[in-house]
């Protein structure tokens, strides 16, 4: 469903300095699958995760999401005014339709009621009839334990509550992939379960996912397959099994020695 071919990505430093951060990114998600991604904080997870719905624009490299296919080639930048520009920013628009996205901190709209954020997308985005789209929010709803709030403004909610009124956003886009960047990283353990268990049921149902955690407990348990990005490299790719157990590279290791599994709670 999602694959990257060789991306590199770096940011500017100043004038003259680049940071790689993705150095040569080859990765592959599985359609119906959950593939947790891991690694130590500044390895390049989030923009390994941005540049798959196209937040970041990888600088060389392909990547394919849902069949279709962009390739970024080293200097080729369009120039903002050329049409090749345009022909780029519809390409990239049409790709990142099929993926959603649920961040760290929600980003739900704060002027909008729960029922109003997922609507919003179907709605105005892809041009469905307001009764269909209200009908398969109030469904999503259901689905994340939140019809109950359907009323209400993000800000009188939880944090979790927040979590889940986003997941069931980016699943009212009908997205072919979800996308999560650290979904609980700023909750607390007893509202961090109550998304955990949300995520778990769209595990459950063969929806097709790719998780950004540091939850090591969680990525065991739920995902099918676990990448290991390290220093802007994936340094190892396996099941939980794999990953977890003793033929691994020793900085994967140690990594997962040093955030023990027992620490975290789910
Ligand atoms: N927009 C940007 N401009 C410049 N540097 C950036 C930008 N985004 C990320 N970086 C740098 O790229 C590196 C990788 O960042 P990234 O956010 O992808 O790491 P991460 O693995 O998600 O870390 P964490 O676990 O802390 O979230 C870091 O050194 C970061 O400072
Ligand atoms: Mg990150």
């Amino acid at each position: 469903m999602v694959y990257l071919d060789s991306v590199k990505k770096s940011f500017r430093q100043g004038p003259h300095k680049t940071l790689p951060v993705l150095r040569n990114i080859t990765f592959h998600a599985p359609r119906g699958k959950t593939t947790a991604i891991i690694g130590p904080s500044g390895a390049g997870k989030s923009t390994m995760l941005r540049c798959i719905n196209l937040l970041e624009t990888p600088d060389e490299g392909v990547l394919r999401v849902a069949g279709k296919e962009i390739r970024f080639e080293k200097n080729k930048t369009p120039s903002p005014l050329s049409r090749l520009h345009f022909v780029r920013q519809r390409e990239i628009l049409d790709l990142r339709r099929h993926t959603g996205m649920v961040f760290q901190n929600f980003q739900l709209f704060p002027h909008k009621t729960v029922l109003e954020n997922i609507m919003e997308g179907p709605v105005l985005v892809k041009k469905e009839p307001p009764g269909e789209a209200r009908a398969f929010a109030l469904a999503l709803l259901e689905k994340v334990e939140m019809s109950d709030k359907k009323d209400s403004y993000p800000a009188t909610l939880s944090g979790g509550q927040q979590q889940r009124v986003a997941i069931a956003r980016a699943l009212g886009m009908r997205p072919d992939v979800l996308l999560f960047d650290e979904p609980t990283s700023a909750l607390d353990p007893e509202l961090e379960r109550e998304v955990l268990k949300v995520i778990r049921t769209l595990v459950e149902e063969n929806n097709t996912m790719i998780i950004v955690t540091h939850n090591l407990f969680f990525a065991r348990e739920v995902a099918d397959f676990i990448a290991f990005l390290d220093n802007g490299e994936l340094a190892a790719y396996g099941t939980p099994a794999e990953i977890f157990g003793k033929a691994m590279p020793k900085r994967v290791s140690d990594f997962i020695t040093a955030m023990s599994p027992e620490d975290y709670a789910i």
